[in-house]
């Protein structure tokens, strides 16, 4: 039993303000809004402007997140960034993202696990907090996709958008934190699907930065099953059932994912924070975007049992249970 608990502090996100609507892509590539809504549940997402990098975006969400938690960006000694497009091939995003916050200490460095990037990276902050190796995390998911997409794929380009969303983690005695903070994590990887979803450039094969190029209706069946294994075995690993959690704050890749896995877990639906209509696919960021979204408005509050999940390129996948 660690002595620890990494309890969250605050919430923040960030969109870009330019916005792209189904009506927008429509005049760019073979598809309407009808297509994109019915097979997905996307009406917008946000797109990053130009000179707007990834590291932009996440030192606003961490702003916002700091301020939630009352917390100095100075009392920050380790920041996790969650991203499958850093501003540069190095250095990592998160030193960028330090300096930007004027932060001298601690370290920090990214995490790569695609769209599964912020579950790995909470799993990675609670395990460094529960060593009592740091204090006090930022952790965040952060993505410019536009980047990385081919605008003349009509099966792609439709799906993703731009945002950051950070939270400040916090060590404290368990005595202190009481049922607070993060229960179970469950990770998992298997490298046999990497070309389901992928991009095909990079530093050391093309010397580019590529496209992202997926298998749309393969990565969904696999998404369906495997966030319902993972999330049942987070569940059962912290000793509770289904049952017990209050907000489900799934990735946002498909409100028919969403739905599906609510089914299969015999989750009521009511219970299942949804952003995929106004953000699409953040990759990363979207389930701390979605958070965010659900502690402004109230929804998500102090005590609440939060279940994150994500799945993405890889594939890896994985899902967290959080006491808030
Ligand atoms: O974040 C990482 C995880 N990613 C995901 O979880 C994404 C998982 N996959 C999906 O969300 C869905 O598979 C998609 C939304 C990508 C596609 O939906 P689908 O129901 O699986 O469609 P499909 O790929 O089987 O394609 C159906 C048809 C095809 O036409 P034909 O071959 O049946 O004539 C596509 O060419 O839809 C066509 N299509 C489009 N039509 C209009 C594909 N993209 C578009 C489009 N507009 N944008």
């Amino acid at each position: 039993m660690n002595e620890y608990a990494s309890v969250v502090r605050g919430v923040g996100g960030y969109l870009p303000e330019k916005v792209l609507t189904n009506d927008d892509l429509a005049r760019m590539v073979d598809t309407t809004d009808e297509w994109i809504t019915a097979r997905t549940g996307i009406k917008k997402r946000h797109i990053a402007a130009d000179g707007e990098a990834t590291s932009d975006l996440a030192a606003i969400a961490s702003k916002r997140a700091l301020k939630a938690a009352g917390v100095k960006a100075d009392d920050i000694d380790l920041i996790i960034v969650a991203t499958a497009t850093p501003d540069h091939t190095f250095p990592a995003t998160a030193t960028i993202v330090q300096n930007k916050l004027g932060i001298t200490r601690g370290a920090a460095f990214d995490v790569q696990a695609v769209c599964s990037g912020f579950v790995y990276a909470i799993a990675t902050a609670d395990n460094f907090l529960a060593r009592g190796q740091f204090e006090r995390a930022l952790v965040i998911g952060a993505e410019t996709f536009s980047r990385i997409l081919d605008w003349s794929d009509r099966s792609t380009c439709v799906l993703f958008g731009d945002g950051a969303g950070a939270i400040v983690l916090e060590r404290q005695d368990k005595k202190v934190a009481g049922e607070r903070g993060v229960k179970s994590v469950h990770l998992r990887s298997d490298g046999r699907y990497k070309d389901l979803l992928y991009v095909d450039g990079g530093p050391s094969t093309t010397q580019t930065v590529g496209h992202l190029r997926m298998v749309g209706n393969q990565v969904f069946k696999h998404a369906v099953s495997k966030i319902s294994e993972s999330v049942k075995a987070a569940v059962e690993q912290a000793g509770c059932t289904i049952d017990d959690v209050d907000w489900f704050v799934p990735h946002q890749a498909n409100q028919r994912i969403l739905s599906a896995v609510a089914e299969k877990l015999g989750l009521d639906e009511a219970k299942v924070v949804s952003t995929v209509a106004e953000h699409g696919n953040t990759s990363a960021a979207s389930v701390p975007l979605a958070l965010a979204a659900a502690v402004d408005d109230g929804r998500v509050k102090p005590g609440d049992l939060v279940l994150i999940e994500a799945i993405g390129g890889g594939l890896t996948w994985g899902s967290a249970l959080i006491r808030i």
